[in-house]
């Protein structure tokens, strides 16, 4: 279990005042805890920028119909299979997929499998979301 430290912080009213607004809005109940998601996606920003580990989700649609599609996916899909915990699958309609596939990896390894998923033909939208590993001190 980690410690727990105190610091104080010197800055503006007005700046105060408009982070208060903020984090009243997103349902904080105290600043701390606002400081802390702050902190912590300050290093998950860092992380990504020097290619550390990351955690995270890639969040696809596309066309099954499409010729050859689905084949090009499981290939990309087995080069990354380091980097794939899990993928789900939904059918949303008679032509529609929906994929979720939660990675874990190098940040660079999660962005090119991302890149690689779409810029097939038949793809749809494709959104990558991005979460520590929760290794914050690595
Ligand atoms: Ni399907």
């Amino acid at each position: 279990m980690n410690a727990l430290y105190r610091f104080g912080i010197s800055l503006e009213k007005s700046l105060l005042d408009a982070f208060d607004r903020v984090i009243k809005t997103e349902n904080y109940q105290n600043r701390s805890e606002a400081l802390r998601d702050l902190i912590r996606e300050k290093l998950l920003q860092k992380k990504w920028i020097e290619g550390g580990a990351v955690a995270g989700a890639i969040v696809m649609t596309y066309d099954h119909h499409k010729r050859e599609l689905v084949n090009k996916m499981l290939d990309i899909q087995h080069d990354y299979h380091d980097t794939i915990l899990s993928t789900q699958h939904v059918h949303l309609d008679h032509n529609h997929c929906l994929e979720v596939i939660a990675v874990r990896g190098k940040a660079r390894d999660v962005e090119r499998l991302s890149n690689s998923l779409k810029s097939q033909v038949g793809v749809k939208h494709v959104s990558l979301s991005i979460s520590a590993t929760g290794e914050e001190s690595r």
